[in-house]
Parts: C-alpha cells; structure tokens; sequence
C-alpha cells in the first residue's frame, strides 16, 4: 500500500500556513547559546527571507547537542533560550514560521529507530562532516553520533522538509538524507519522503576579528546580544586590519586587512567598501577611522535587533509559550509523518 502526503486533500493542507506555496523549509541548529554576527549573516537572515516565502519549521537540536555534550547538559535549557532570543530578536516570527525543541517531538525518536534499521553503517561512517566531528572529540565516538546524519534526516523528513537552508558544511550530511529518502522509497514501494534538497548561502564565511575562523569558544566574534559599547570596544581592540601598516599614511592594502575590511564588506554599501578601498591604498584613511565607520554600521544594524531582543529576554515566558507551540503543531506533523511511514513498512495502524 502506498500513500501520498503531498496535495492530497484528504489529509488536508498539513497546517500549511495561509497563502505560501506548498513546499515546506526545515533547518535547525545546535543549542550552543548566543549566536555571533557570522551566524545572523550566514544564517538568520536567510532564514528570514524563506519565511516570508514558504512554511519553514525552525528547530532547536538539542538532541544534537548531546551527541557530543552529553556531559553538558546543566546549560542546556539556559542555551536554548539564549538562542532562541536571538532567532526572535532578528525578525523570526512565530506567526510566520515554527520554532520548537528537537526533543519535544519524541515522534521523532521513533523514527530515528525505524531509520537506523535500514540506514547502511557504512553510509554514516564515511561521510566526511562526522568525521571532522569525530576528530575534535576529547572521548570515544558515541553510538548516538554515528546515528546523527540519521538523526538529522529524521528532522527533516518529520516534516516533510523539501528545502534545507545550511551551510556548505552541512552538503554531506545532507546526501546521506537523499540517499535514506531514495531507500526508503524503494523499500517500501511508496513516494511518501520528498527528497530534500540543500539550499545553500552564498554569503562568504565571516572571519573572527583576530582573522582567525569565528567561533563561539575562540571569543574573537562580536555576538547579536553584546551591547554597543562591548561591540565598538572589540573592533577596537581586537579587528585585526593590514599588519604591514605601520604610519596612519602608510598605503595600505585591504586584501591584506584580515578582518575589518572582510567585516566592512559584509555590512556597507558597495560604494562605501569601494571609497574605503580607494582611501587605504593611497593612504589617506587611518584603521582607527574605518574602525569607527564600522562600530556604526553594525550597532545602526543591530539597534532594533538588539532592542527587540531585550523585550523578549524581559518575558521569557513569552519565548517558552512560542517553543510549546511550535512543538504542538510539530508533533501533529511528525504523528502523522509517523503514521504513514509505519504503514509502508506494515508496521501497526
Ligand atoms: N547539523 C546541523 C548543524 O550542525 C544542525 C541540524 C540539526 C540541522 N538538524 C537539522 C540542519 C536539520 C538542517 C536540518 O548545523
Ligand atoms: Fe583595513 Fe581600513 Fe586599515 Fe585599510 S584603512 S588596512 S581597509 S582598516
């Protein structure tokens, strides 16, 4: 017996959110707590595109998290809403798209079961982005992160995702989920999983201010909830410019400027990056000036993000009541998700 989910009036139009097309974004993201300007760049505001153009389910993978941090668990209620602010302060909306917890959907866990029985081990060990994780590790390769391609498919295919908004990092594991989709498909002699497709961000990796990879421990990111002062004090005194300027009328060369000419692409006009570049070759702008000009474009950015976020962060049980609903709708998705899949395997109902 095979059964469809897609436009198929009988199971109605799935919580399809008025007036967006049917094709439905998932993505998700670790709890790791504040997020830094590389992840509102790199992440958010393309999220915040998509939302306006298709149902997105946004998701809090906190199971995720444990597949390394399993002995970190006392911050991880304390992350997840430090993240969730942030999602929330750069424009997510809850009338727009669904933000919820990973583990508050334990459809979910059923699933991953039933995946991991027909997932080839072989699939997960090769693929290159578990690897580097596995590298990092202080302790022994858990069984759960073996299974997190699996883990991850899972999220997507609960709900049906089409479209999965991630970064380059994520492409293999990505594969793996076309790959689990297309076997389930055959297995089970049915269309039900749509196979996911990536979308990636064209927006270069933002570098750490000492011109290193920007990251959360690292401490060389400016991050969404920093205060203006605690912003223009990092530029300040820790971007990185070109290292072979010496004298504030030394030409310098902006491709050797580490991290505020990067920064200053990401956020001024194009007119503004290109007299910027002028000036510093013919050595009539100082670092400290271009310095400034950026502590402003980014604090002007951020004002109503950063203002926003202190209106949440005041009502916090606001940010918990918008996860429990997130999670409720979810989990009418992923029961549903659920139901099905268990029919093509003959298993139950
Ligand atoms: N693995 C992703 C990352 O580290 C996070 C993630 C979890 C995810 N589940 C997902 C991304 C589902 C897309 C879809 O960034
Ligand atoms: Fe970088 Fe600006 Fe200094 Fe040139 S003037 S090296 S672009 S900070």
């Amino acid at each position: 017996m095979t059964e469809h989910i897609h436009n198929k009036p009988s199971l109605g139009t799935i919580g399809q959110l008025e007036g967006k097309p049917a094709k439905r974004v998932m993505s998700g993201m670790r709890p790791t707590g504040r997020l830094h300007l590389g992840h509102y760049l790199g992440v958010l505001k393309n999220w915040l595109a998509l939302q306006n153009e298709y149902e997105c389910y946004f998701m809090v993978a906190d199971w995720h998290a444990l597949t390394t941090k399993y002995d970190q668990t006392d911050v991880l209620q304390d992350h997840i809403i430090e993240m969730v602010l942030d999602w929330l302060a750069v424009g997510i909306d809850p009338t727009k798209a669904h933000m919820y917890v990973q583990s508050h959907i334990p459809e979910e866990a059923e699933l991953h079961l039933l995946f991991s029985m027909f997932t080839p081990h072989n699939w997960v060990e090769r693929d290159p982005t578990l690897k580097d994780m596995v590298k990092m590790l202080s302790d022994d390769l858990s069984y759960g992160l073996l299974g997190y391609p699996i883990l991850q498919t899972v999220d997507i295919i609960s709900v049906l995702g089409e479209l999965v908004p991630v970064g380059k990092d994520q492409e293999a594991h990505l594969e793996i989920s076309r790959q689990i989709t297309r076997r389930f498909n055959r297995l089970y002699k049915t269309d039900l999983l749509p196979e996911p497709r990536p979308l990636f961000t064209d927006v270069p990796t933002l570098v750490g201010l000492d011109g290193n990879k920007m990251g959360k421990s690292a401490n060389n990111g400016i991050f969404i909830s920093d205060t203006e002062d605690e912003t223009a004090k990092k530029i300040k005194k820790k971007a990185i410019t070109d290292t072979n300027r010496v004298r504030r009328d030394d030409p310098g060369n902006p491709e050797n400027c580490a991290a505020v000419f990067q920064w200053y692409k990401a956020f001024a006009s194009k007119e503004t990056v290109e007299h910027t570049e002028t000036e510093c070759r013919a050595g009539s702008r100082g670092c400290g000036d271009c310095k400034k000009m950026l502590t402003e474009l980014i604090n002007e950015e951020l004002r109503p993000i950063r203002q926003r976020r202190a209106e949440y962060a005041a009502d916090r049980g606001q940010v918990i009541q918008i996860l429990n609903k997130g999670a409720e709708h979810t989990r009418g998705e992923a029961r549903r998700v659920l139901n099905l899949v268990k029919r093509s395997m003959h298993l139950g109902k």
